[in-house]
């Protein structure tokens, strides 16, 4: 028997109406949620990707501020943005969209952002109490992803999951998250050796290749029933693709998130989760 769907839209769309009464909320309280958004370079998947952070905002009543860098901005001119934005009372959210060109260093310019204000997670405080189980402000995609688990029951306890990833903005955050949740987790990448040996043993896959010239999870390398979140975007063949074929892995998994309508609109729903638990927090700090 076939699998089912963990539906991306579904959910996020829940967490957006659950989210549109805290706006609410929020404004009777003359608190207007603002995310401001840093975009450097005209990288089209980026533009796209804060467009579309920006109709999401609108939709639920977050305000947004919008600046368009170009592709030569300097490390300077970036952290004077930051600063202002930092200190700009209006603005509750600060997102930098990554990657960043090669002249600007990553690290730095995240960890120049004021840490009650970094709606993405990545700031080392943030990082550093998502590790300790006490963050607020979670990264986008993990936190996204543990909301789906949530939204559909699936109890983690005990299970071996199996990632495949281990960057900053995934395979890190979401291993301290799913190990809060009494999962047994394992992170391969691409010098994991025998990877076929972990995917056949794994209750849970999250897959985040996303490059089908090198890696394709296919139905034959699961357990039966097992759970395949796809966390992977990228165009193949003229299409836009996971690390999976929806089709193909649903006949033997339980679980199994498409791509798109998966984990995407997850990340969108969580950014604005973020934004307005920011807005929340300058209430309570500015009295
Ligand atoms: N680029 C790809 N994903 C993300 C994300 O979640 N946040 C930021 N800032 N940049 C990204």
């Amino acid at each position: 028997m076939a699998g089912q769907k963990i539906d991306g839209i579904e959910v996020s769309n829940e967490v957006k109406e659950i989210l549109k009464s805290a706006v609410e909320k929020l404004n009777s309280e003359d608190v207007i949620p603002c995310l401001a958004t840093v975009l450097v370079g005209d990288d089209p998947a980026s533009t796209t990707y804060v467009k579309n952070k920006h109709n999401a905002c609108e939709k639920v009543g977050i305000k947004t501020k919008d600046h368009k860098l170009s592709a030569d901005t300097t490390q300077k001119e970036l952290d004077k943005i930051i600063d202002n934005l930092n200190n700009d009372k209006e603005v509750h959210g600060i997102l930098v969209q990554l990657p960043l060109p090669k002249q600007l260093n990553e690290f730095a310019t995240i960890s120049r952002i004021s840490p009650i204000k970094d709606v993405d997670g990545l700031t080392p405080q943030n990082v550093g109490l998502l590790s300790m189980g006490k963050s607020i402000l979670r990264p986008c995609t993990p936190s996204g992803i543990m909301e789906m688990f949530y939204y559909y029951k699936i109890n983690l306890q005990g299970k071996n999951v199996v990632m495949i990833n281990r960057s900053d903005l995934i395979g890190k955050p979401l291993y301290h998250l799913l190990l809060q949740n009494n999962a047994t987790v394992t992170t391969c990448h691409s010098k994991t050796e025998n990877l076929h040996e972990y995917c056949k043993n794994a209750d849970v896959i999250i897959t985040a290749v996303g490059d089908r010239t090198k890696f394709k999870l296919t139905s034959d390398m699961i357990k039966q029933d097992a759970i395949v979140i796809d966390v992977a975007i990228s165009r193949y063949e003229g299409k836009l693709v996971g690390d999976t074929d929806y089709d193909d892995i649903i006949q033997k998994a339980s679980w199994v998130t498409p791509v798109p309508g998966g984990v995407g609109p997850m990340t969108v729903a969580m950014l604005l989760k973020n934004t307005v638990t920011a807005a929340s927090l300058s209430k309570e700090i500015v009295g």
